[in-house]
């Protein structure tokens, strides 16, 4: 109710509703006047012109009353900024002083809403509490997040699914891994070419859609056999690796990944070197790759299953070869498929999608806990940035509650600027 009033008050209707009085107020003054001195006197006209007389008051007094109203309005927001009404209602207000405006990118260089594949698929149960970020972020970063449906998975699906001696995985791990065949099952239906499979703790930077994508979609197209596509050659890679943890650093290294075609190039929206994962800048240094700059490489050691991208071709690879238990984690499997099993797997380095730190879903399935009902709003004061990205969509700074629509437009407007609620050091 309270946010009905400021709406009304704040916007153009007081100014409309002033005018309109005000040209009444003129008309039936002119009408007054006119009807004041009749010519011919009848009871009527007697009536009629008395009632426009006191009608003039009473607009007189309706028009002053609007006009003080949209004069308050005028100084509303300088007089009383009311908490309650703040559009950034989250638990770390955004600060007109602390955001730093981020380089500007050209146009020409914003990829389509789905990053150019055919979906960006989440894996996300039904109960989880950190879909309403996930979907935030996307919101805020113009891409469409398809999130497939999950069967309530049951102790059979499960059973299923276990090894049927010597099970060595874990019940969340295990639920994790069928929501991800789950999203791939999904994408073999859809008729699609090409999908990005996320898991629901995906955090990105602002610019992921505005250049960081372009960029590494050029560089991929020059590093794989040329093709019309988007993301390259499908029929040139299995899995891109958009997403990871840390390579594995050993003295095989530089071999490894010069053995095979390597691409980097210049993208300004890396963090600098000092902000980067130690593990990540030991790597880069290693392979003697200057700051700034990202690195396609043949992946060797791609732990952890953040972002991937698949074709239909390593889709039904995947679900053909890892559908049941075969190792401790579908993300262990992936590393398994690139590093033993020679699949063309391809990863950039530093990636454009990280893990946002939230309680993790296996950890608190495995602890017996119910994720359905926390609040992701709520969320740890001293929780660490996102690692390797420079301005995270999942921060708390942009987070929004969803029953706050304007503030969330104004929020989309920002993100839209490139806007980042927390100061950002750059390399220009
Ligand atoms: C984007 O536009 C700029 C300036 O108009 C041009 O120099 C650049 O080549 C364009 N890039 C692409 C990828 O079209
Ligand atoms: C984005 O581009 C890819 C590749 O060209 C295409 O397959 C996909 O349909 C596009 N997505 C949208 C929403 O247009
Ligand atoms: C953002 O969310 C709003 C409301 O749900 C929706 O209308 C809009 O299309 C979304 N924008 C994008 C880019 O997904
Ligand atoms: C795509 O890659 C495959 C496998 O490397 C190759 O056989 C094919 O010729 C390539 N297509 C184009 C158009 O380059
Ligand atoms: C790629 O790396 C080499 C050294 O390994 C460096 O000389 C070159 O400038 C780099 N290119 C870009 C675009 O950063």
């Amino acid at each position: 109710m309270r946010y009905t009033c400021y709406m009304l008050i704040s916007s153009r209707l007081p100014s409309v509703c002033c005018l309109f009085t005000l040209c009444l107020f003129l008309i039936l003054s002119f009408l007054s006047s006119v009807a004041g001195v009749p010519r011919i006197y009848t009871h009527t006209t007697m009536i009629v012109a008395y009632a426009l007389r006191q009608s003039r008051f009473i607009f007189a007094a309706i028009f002053i009353l609007i006009f003080l109203v949209s004069l308050q309005r005028t100084f509303l927001p300088n007089i009383n900024p009311s908490p309650q009404l703040s559009l950034y209602s989250s638990s770390t207000p955004y600060d007109p002083n602390i955001p730093s405006s981020l380089p500007s990118v050209p146009a020409n260089t914003t990829a389509n809403s789905t990053l150019g594949f055919g979906a960006i698929l989440a894996v996300s149960a039904a109960t989880s509490k950190r879909r309403a970020g996930l979907l935030w972020a996307a919101n805020l970063t113009a891409i469409e997040i398809v999130i497939p449906e999950q069967p309530v998975w049951t102790d059979e699906d499960l059973e299923a699914f276990r090894k049927k001696e010597g099970s060595r995985i874990d019940r969340g791990s295990a639920l994790a891994w069928l929501g991800h065949l789950n999203a791939l099952k999904w994408f073999l239906g859809s008729g699609l070419e090409t999908a990005l499979v996320m898991e629901d703790d995906a955090d990105w930077d602002i610019a992921l859609r505005t250049s960081q994508v372009f960029l590494a979609a050029s560089a991929l197209r020059s590093l794989l056999p040329s093709h019309p596509n988007y993301w390259a050659n499908t029929s040139s890679w299995e899995l891109l690796h958009l997403g990871h943890g840390p390579e594995n650093i050993d003295s095989n290294l530089f071999h490894r990944i010069h053995s095979h075609p390597y691409m980097n190039y210049t993208d300004s929206s890396i963090p600098l070197p000092t902000s980067l994962d130690s593990s990540t800048s030991d790597l880069l240094h290693n392979l003697a790759v200057p700051a700034s700059t990202r690195l396609w490489h043949r992946s060797y050691w791609p732990l952890g299953s953040y972002a991937y991208a698949v074709t239909r071709a390593s889709a039904t690879k995947l679900l053909t070869h890892y559908s049941t238990e075969k190792t401790v984690a579908f993300d262990v499997a992936l590393l398994e498929a690139c590093r033993d099993r020679n699949w063309d797997c391809w990863t950039l380095e530093p990636g454009l999608v990280n893990e946002f730190k939230v309680p993790s879903e296996i950890a608190t399935v495995n602890a017996g806990g119910d994720v359905g009902n926390e609040n992701i709003g709520e969320l740890d004061e001293d929780m660490e940035m996102t690692v390797n990205i420079r301005c995270g969509m999942r921060q708390p700074g942009f987070w929004v509650e969803e029953s706050d629509v304007q503030g969330r437009k104004e929020m989309i407007e920002r993100a839209g600027m490139g806007l980042c609620p927390v100061r950002v050091e750059t390399n220009e």
